[in-house]
């Protein structure tokens, strides 16, 4: 055992601690069920040296071992259920730490993890510590039982033949060490690579449509391809090291069950060992030759559960998100000041360099830019996705940084720029935003976001179930259905990130005024690119380089500001 093993058995322990009572039991039941197999042998010789004497079995001697034998039964079976279900509640348990983990993370660190691969390997790593538990703890230990208990008896028996053994064992043990620690290196290797291809199944899957579009599904395959031929040449080159250990013990067992043999027959010609010894002593040999497979199987489950357990120790340390403030931010009128706003994401030189504009409680704003220009993140930093690495965000005079990160989304909503809709049905879908929402409700905001008529059509109305994403609606549809979510929330800020990008300039200027009158004294901003959703609010905010270039109405922006104009010729 390395410190690295002792490491995994720490954290396993850690796992198994809230269920130690059934886990102990288990265990106990299994060291009971093992050692009175170990028993049996015994009982066994007695018949034999009857049987020597020409004395038959009598009824109380078979009786009483298959009543030891039932019993052995049932403790092995309670002692698996047990340990069924702590593995399955140890697992759930961890399901819901990592889903927790992943909801409470900041949103800079999940744009990092690619989720598919993430999934993936919290995936395996589960299976294999769930497997572990239910196959291998007890396993573990009827093998060291049996194992153990066995060459003591064979000792017991003749300690002459056993020594065969002591010459064997070392030498196993240190060539299955070797192996051990190759295999493990490249099972590591192995789950890289599949990661690496879940990601890439994953892409294809969510990108069905760019890839059929451009006439690239060769490409797309080719790709795969490459990634599954990497996949194989690993599983391959761990195949080669880790099929090793079969052969090897089984030639081990051959080899020594020979010697045994050899050795045997020589101590019984000599008269130093009695036939029904002998026999007592191969069926002691049997409970440990043939385990030694057992053993190698379990090394290399040891082996699967040490590379979990790593795993989900390392995403045990995703940064959770940054909650430092204490305050509850306090709204009363909806005010917003970006004060000196600057922001660049990670790795970029450029991005918000000193934003400043105060946005007047009840007022709607339209925000504008090119697109890269930083509008989404501005809105980012009003959600505190991400913290200003100067400046400050201000909500009725309050600092946002100082108040906690749940008081701030309290009173915003939000209409993210890609529309994303959960599986599940329309109803569920609009209820993320207000859980106890009534019918009547939904109806209300469905109606100020247009889409009202659209879900009485459907012949199942709001239980109608939007498909994986809502890809079983129009784009169109699902920016609709995630205003109506946002207005559903009654929050007294509202934030449209190009939220009606996908309506036709007409139906969006027309939807953009009948928004403006149906939110009216809530304060609002709608960022957009294309002019068509902002050109009739009283005030637009332009931003270019990273500050704000202009302000005014649409017409006071064009006679202005060339840039602006320039953003209007292009939309024209
Ligand atoms: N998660 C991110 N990591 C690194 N850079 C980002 C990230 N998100 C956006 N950016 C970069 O920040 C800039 C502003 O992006 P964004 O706010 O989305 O622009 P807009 O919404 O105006 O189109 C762009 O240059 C973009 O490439
Ligand atoms: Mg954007």
């Amino acid at each position: 055992m390395t410190s690295s093993d002792w490491q995994s058995v720490r954290r396993l322990g850690k796992l198994l601690e809230p269920h130690r009572s059934s886990v102990c039991l288990a265990l106990a039941l299994m060291g009971f069920s093992s050692a009175g197999l170990l028993g049996l042998p015994v009982l066994v010789r007695g018949m034999l040296e009857g049987a020597a004497r020409e004395q038959p079995p009598s009824a109380w001697q078979v009786g009483s071992v298959a009543l030891i034998l039932s019993a052995l039964a049932v403790c092995a079976y309670v002692s698996a259920v047990l340990l069924n279900v702590v593995a399955r509640q140890v697992c759930a348990q961890l399901r819901s730490d990592y889903a927790e983990r992943w909801l409470r993370s900041s949103m800079s660190a999940h744009r990092r993890v690619p989720a598919g691969e993430y999934a993936e390997r919290l995936n395996t790593s589960l299976a294999d510590v769930d497997w572990f538990i239910r196959g291998s703890l007890a396993n573990a230990l009827a093998l060291f039982v049996l194992m153990s208990g066995g060459i003591v008896m064979l000792f017991w028996i003749s300690w002459r033949l056993a020594l065969v053994i002591v010459l064997v064992g070392p030498l196993v043990v240190a060539a299955l060490r070797g192996i051990e620690r190759n295999g493990r290196a490249w099972l590591r290797k192995g789950r890289g690579e599949a990661e690496k291809m879940a990601g890439v199944l994953q892409s294809m899957v969510l990108g069905l449509d760019v890839i059929k579009s451009f006439n690239a599904e060769d490409e797309a395959m080719r790709r795969f391809g490459t990634r599954q031929s990497a996949l194989l040449e690993t599983q391959k080159k761990e195949s080669l090291v880790t099929s090793l250990v079969d052969p090897l013990l089984i030639f081990a067992g051959a080899a020594t069950f020979l010697l045994v043999v050899f050795f045997a027959g020589r101590l019984v010609a000599a008269g130093s060992l009695g036939l029904p010894q002998f026999i007592t002593f191969l069926v002691y040999l049997m409970f440990v030759l043939p385990n030694l497979r057992n053993l190698g199987i379990q090394i290399a489950r040891w082996r699967h559960v040490k590379t979990a357990l790593d795993f989900l120790d390392d995403s045990a340390h995703m940064p959770p998100e940054t909650d430092a403030g204490n305050c509850t931010l306090r709204v009363s009128s909806g005010q917003i000041e970006f004060r000196d706003l600057v922001y660049r994401h990670a790795g970029r030189e450029t991005g918000l360099e000193g934003v400043n504009c105060t946005i007047q409680p009840g007022e709607h704003v339209g925000i504008v830019g090119e697109s890269g220009s930083g509008k989404s993140t501005l809105l980012s930093l009003l959600l505190r996705f991400y913290d200003p690495c100067g400046g400050a965000v201000l909500v009725d005079g309050q600092d946002i940084r100082e108040c906690t990160n749940s008081s701030v989304r309290e009173a915003i909503a939000y209409v993210p720029q890609e529309t994303l809709l959960f599986d599940g049905t329309i109803r569920d879908n609009l209820r993320l935003a207000q859980p106890s929402a009534a019918d009547d409700e939904i109806r209300e905001a469905c109606i100020a976001a247009q889409v009202w008529s659209f879900i009485e059509s459907l012949p199942a109305g709001l239980d109608t179930e939007t498909g994986d994403r809502g890809l079983r609606l129009s784009s169109g549809q699902r920016q609709r259905l995630a205003i109506a979510r946002a207005l559903l929330k009654k929050a007294p800020v509202l934030l449209l990130d190009e939220a009606t990008s996908a309506l036709d300039p007409k139906t969006e200027r027309l939807f953009a005024s009948a928004l403006h009158q149906e939110v009216s004294g809530r304060t609002m901003l709608i960022v957009a690119h294309r002019l068509a959703a902002v050109a009739d609010l009283p005030r637009i905010i332009f931003i270019d380089d990273g500050v704000v270039a202009a302000e005014g109405t649409h017409r006071e922006l064009l006679a202005r500001c060339r840039e602006y104009r320039a953003l209007a010729g292009a939309d024209a």
